[in-house]
C-alpha cells in the first residue's frame, strides 16, 4: 500500500529513527562528491499555492541527486481546489508521476490530494503544519547535540503550522517542549491533546518568554504572520512584541543555547540580526538538511 507524509505521526519512533539514518548516509556521500541516485527515471510533481524558498529548492535539488526529476507547479498553473478539483489533480497527477510534494493553505485539501492520488503524497505546509520542516529541525539539533536527553525547546512565538508539527514531534520522541505565545495564539488544541496523551514528552504553554528560554536548549521562533496572514500583519506585530527573540532575551537562556528559526525571518521582527547573526544560530544548518532529510523521505516512500 502507497505511504504518504502528511503528519510527523504518519511514522512511527523507529521509522523516525531509521530516516535520520538514511538521512546521516546520503548526506555524507554528497558531501564526498559520491553518487547514489536510486530514483533514475522517476518524476515528482511539486504543487505549490504559496510561495518558497527552501522547500522548492531543496525537492527539486534533492530529486536531481537521487537521480530523479522535479516539476515545479507555481500557484498559476494548478489553481488547487479552484481552477480544478482536488481529487481530479490527484488523479491526473498519478497518471504521470511517482510521488507528489504539495505546499497547500487548506489541510483538508492535503488529504484530500493523499486520498485520490495512488502515488506517495509529501505535505510541504499547509496552514496547520510543516512536517518536512521539523523533521529537519530535529536531525539538525541531533547533529549538533547527538542525543535527545532532557532537552528543552522554547518555541517563542505563534502557535502556528510550524509550532504544531513541533508538537506531533513530541508523541513520537521524548522532548521537554515549552511554547510561549500570547493569548489567542495557542496551537491547535486536537493536536496538543493527542501529543499529551500520547505521554512521552512534557508540553507546556507559557505566556511568558523569559520563562521558556530559562534552561532551553534549544530557542525556536518563526515569523509573527504566517504566509495567508497579511492582513493580521499590523496587530500580529504589536501582540507578538513583547515575545522578539532578542539579545536581552537569550541572556536568560544557557550559554550553549541553539537558535533555531525556519526561515524566511523577518529580521528586527521576530528576531534580531545580533541573534540570528550570532554565533549559537544554527539556522543555515537547518536550512541544509531540509534537503537531506526529504531526500530520505522520498527514497522512504517510495521503496
Ligand atoms: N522553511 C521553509 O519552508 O521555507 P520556504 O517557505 O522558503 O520554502
Ligand atoms: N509559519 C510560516 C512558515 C514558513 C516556512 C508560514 O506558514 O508562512
Amino acid at each position: 500500500m502507497k505511504r504518504d507524509f502528511i503528519h510527523i505521526t504518519d511514522f512511527s519512533s523507529d521509522e523516525i529513527q531509521e530516516i535520520f539514518e538514511l538521512t546521516a548516509k546520503m548526506k555524507t556521500l554528497v558531501k564526498a562528491g559520491r553518487e547514489y541516485a536510486p530514483l533514475k527515471g522517476k518524476n515528482m510533481a511539486m504543487i505549490f499555492a504559496k510561495p518558497s524558498a527552501r522547500t522548492r529548492i531543496s525537492f527539486e535539488t534533492g530529486m536531481s541527486q537521487l537521480g530523479g526529476h522535479a516539476i515545479y507547479l507555481s500557484p498559476d498553473d494548478i489553481g488547487i481546489g479552484k481552477r480544478e478539483a482536488v481529487k481530479d489533480i490527484a488523479r491526473v497527477i498519478s497518471r504521470y508521476d511517482e510521488i507528489i510534494m504539495a505546499r497547500l493553505f487548506d489541510h483538508a485539501h492535503m488529504l484530500e490530494l493523499a486520498e485520490f492520488a495512488t502515488v506517495p503524497v509529501i505535505n510541504g505546509l499547509t496552514d496547520l503544519n510543516h512536517p518536512c520542516q521539523v523533521m529537519a529541525d530535529i536531525f539538525t539539533v541531533l547533529e549538533h547535540r547527538k542525543h535527545l536527553n532532557d532537552l528543552k525547546v522554547a518555541f517563542v512565538g505563534d502557535g502556528n503550522n510550524v509550532a504544531n508539527s513541533w508538537i506531533n514531534l513530541a508523541a513520537r520522541l521524548p522532548l521537554h517542549f515549552m511554547l510561549a505565545s500570547p493569548s489567542g495564539y495557542d496551537p491547535d488544541e486536537t493536536i496538543l491533546k493527542n501529543a499529551r496523551s500520547a505521554g512521552i514528552s512534557r508540553i507546556e504553554i507559557v505566556r511568558d518568554p523569559v520563562e521558556a528560554v530559562t534552561d532551553a536548549d534549544v530557542i525556536y521562533t518563526d515569523v509573527w504572520a504566517s504566509m495567508g496572514q497579511e492582513v493580521e500583519a499590523e496587530k500580529r506585530r504589536r501582540d507578538f512584541l513583547p515575545f522578539q527573540v532578542n539579545g536581552e532575551l537569550i541572556r536568560h537562556a544557557r550559554k550553549d543555547v541553539l537558535i533555531m528559526h525556519c526561515l524566511p525571518a523577518h529580521r528586527g521582527d521576530e528576531i534580531t540580526d545580533e541573534v540570528i547573526d550570532g554565533p549559537n544560530s544554527i539556522v543555515f544548518d537547518e536550512a541544509e538538511n531540509r534537503m537531506h532529510v526529504q531526500k530520505a523521505i522520498i527514497v522512504k516512500l517510495l521503496k
